[in-house]
């Protein structure tokens, strides 16, 4: 079962291969143009949230993460001493109750929740962004393999248009083609507009 205790035991083991150690380019490239740096960003199912080393070395002061194993919150913390305590949320992502993001950025986290909550994940993204605000990110591209155990679980560009199509104003998901090495052509770039 996908729950907390699991993704806490994951880090404990050290069995974090989805951790890409740095921020990747497609998100690095896409917030390198956004000259805002007093957005509001959100990272759910942060993890060691590298893309928010990045971001608030570059200057976005304005990140919350959120992430419900606290182990990976800590190592955080130690590593970025100035980022805000109070914007580091130890929470289930599906419960969070702060709004009015500019941005929420997806890594790996929707790929690593049950395929069931897909539809509740679109749902809470769209409550929490600000109108015109953006999902941007990255899904694993390959089909969803329903004899795997998974995490990761994959999925189709049409299903995901499905999830975010009716609700949201703008869904663009196309093929990415900026790719850290290991991903190159099995994932999809995103930017969803509220
Ligand atoms: C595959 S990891 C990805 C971590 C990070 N985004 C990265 O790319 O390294 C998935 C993360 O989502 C977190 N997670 C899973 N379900 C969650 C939920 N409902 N609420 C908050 N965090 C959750 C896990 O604890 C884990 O850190």
């Amino acid at each position: 079962m996908l729950n907390k205790n699991y993704w806490q035991t994951r880090y404990a083991e050290k069995r974090t291969g989805w951790d890409a150690g740095n921020i990747t380019t497609p998100i690095k490239e896409y917030f390198d143009t956004i000259l805002n740096k007093n957005a509001r960003i959100l990272i759910p199912g942060c993890g060691n949230a590298h893309e928010a080393t990045y971001l608030f070395a570059q200057g976005f002061k304005n990140i919350f993460l959120c992430d419900w194993a606290q182990s990976p919150l800590d190592n955080f913390a130690l590593k970025n001493p100035e980022f805000p305590q109070q914007q580091l949320i130890c929470r289930n992502f599906f419960e969070l109750n702060i709004v009015d993001f500019d941005y929420v950025i997806e890594q790996t986290f929707f790929c690593a929740i049950n395929p069931s909550l897909r539809k509740s994940y679109a749902k809470k993204v769209f409550e929490i962004l600000k109108h015109g605000g953006t999902l941007v990110g990255l899904l694993f591209g390959q089909a969803l393999d329903l004899n795997q155990e998974g995490p990761p679980y994959g999925g189709s560009k049409d299903e995901y248009l499905s999830y975010f199509e009716p609700i949201f104003s703008k869904t663009v998901i196309e093929e990415c083609q900026n790719s850290i090495a290991p991903r190159q052509g099995v994932e999809l770039f995103i930017e969803i507009v509220k």
